[in-house]
């Protein structure tokens, strides 16, 4: 990602939870106000947007629709990315009330994009002090359009702006009121595939380093198959292709079968790993439209 520009991906991904919500049943993930963050010329765009590319690859199938209603439905539901965001997203918050059950108060976004969950779930929100960790041209777009929309910010919601890249995520947190002492809950969302590897892992360290035991964190990752040609889905290479064209290519991914011996130096342990399979049979199993879950899409749970 550029320094000074926003993140398209977090435009888009908040536009795939809005169209799910608006015109998917039954839904994978619930976002009610992801098309309110996203202003309407920018929802218009991305949607011409996707409608010219499929036109331009795929002139016969997208001829083939009634409408273009019906051309966007079949694009999302069978897009890789689309699944990808609906599925983790879900994933992150049943994993964060596990961890509340257990006592956690601190729930910290990092790379927040347009996540919704400060406005959306006053349920939980009530019960945590809330960071929205992000870069600060996205955040800034953000907090832009949340002043738009005129919605009150709630008291425990804390802004924290960081680049991965060139900035201590800790010394930033430690500039807010983020408690080193109290178990936190951290979801990193779309996130691992855009930074080099080595500021995934350093990332990761800093957190091990600041929170203290009882600490989880959840995050979504590629694993390295799909940067070999010839081995990469062909859904999830038009993904990589179509990211790249935005200005934020996808560098990094893990091996699986490796990962948990990865992070074991870092002060972290594997929890829980879904792969693609288990992605498949917790939330798209039995569907009766085109959503399944993406080819070398992991999600792992792991705990300080
Ligand atoms: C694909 S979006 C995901 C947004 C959100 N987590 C979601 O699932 O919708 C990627 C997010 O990572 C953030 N990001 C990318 N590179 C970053 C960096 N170097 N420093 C901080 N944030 C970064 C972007 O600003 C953006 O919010």
């Amino acid at each position: 990602m550029q320094a000074d520009q926003i993140s398209r991906t977090a435009l888009f991904t908040a536009y795939s939870r809005g169209f799910h919500h608006t015109y998917d049943q039954p839904v994978i993930f619930s976002d009610s106000l992801a098309y309110s963050l996203l202003p309407l010329e920018e929802q218009d765009r991305i949607a011409m947007l996707l409608l010219a590319g499929f036109r331009l690859t795929n002139p016969a199938a997208a001829a083939s629709f009634a409408d273009t209603q019906s051309a966007l439905g079949w694009l999302m539901q069978s897009s890789a990315a689309a699944s990808i965001v609906l599925s983790r997203a879900q994933y992150a918050e049943d994993c964060l009330e596990q961890s509340m059950a257990t006592g956690v108060s601190q729930y910290v976004i990092l790379g927040a994009g347009l996540d919704s969950f400060a406005y959306r779930r006053p349920d939980l929100v009530a019960k945590l002090n809330l960071f929205e960790v992000d870069h600060p041209a996205t955040q800034g777009y953000k907090r832009q359009r949340l002043a738009e929309l005129g919605w009150r910010q709630p008291q425990n919601l804390h802004y924290v702006p960081v680049d991965f890249n060139s900035q201590k995520l800790r010394d930033r947190l430690a500039d807010s009121p983020f408690n080193p002492d109290r178990p936190a809950f951290f979801s990193l969302l779309g996130v691992t595939y855009y930074l080099p590897r080595e500021i995934v892992l350093a990332t990761l360290a800093e957190l091990a380093r600041l929170a203290p035991a009882g600490s989880t964190i959840v995050f979504d990752y590629l694993d390295e198959e799909a940067f070999v040609p010839g081995k990469c889905a062909p859904r999830v290479q038009r993904m990589l292709d179509h990211v790249a064209s935005l200005g934020e290519p996808m560098l990094t991914g893990f091996e699986p079968l490796t990962l948990s011996e990865q992070i074991i130096p870092l002060g972290l342990g594997l929890q829980e790993h879904l792969s693609p399979w288990d992605i498949h049979n917790r939330w798209f199993l039995g569907r009766s439209d085109h959503y399944r879950a993406c080819e070398h899409i992991h999600f792992a749970r792991v705990a300080v």
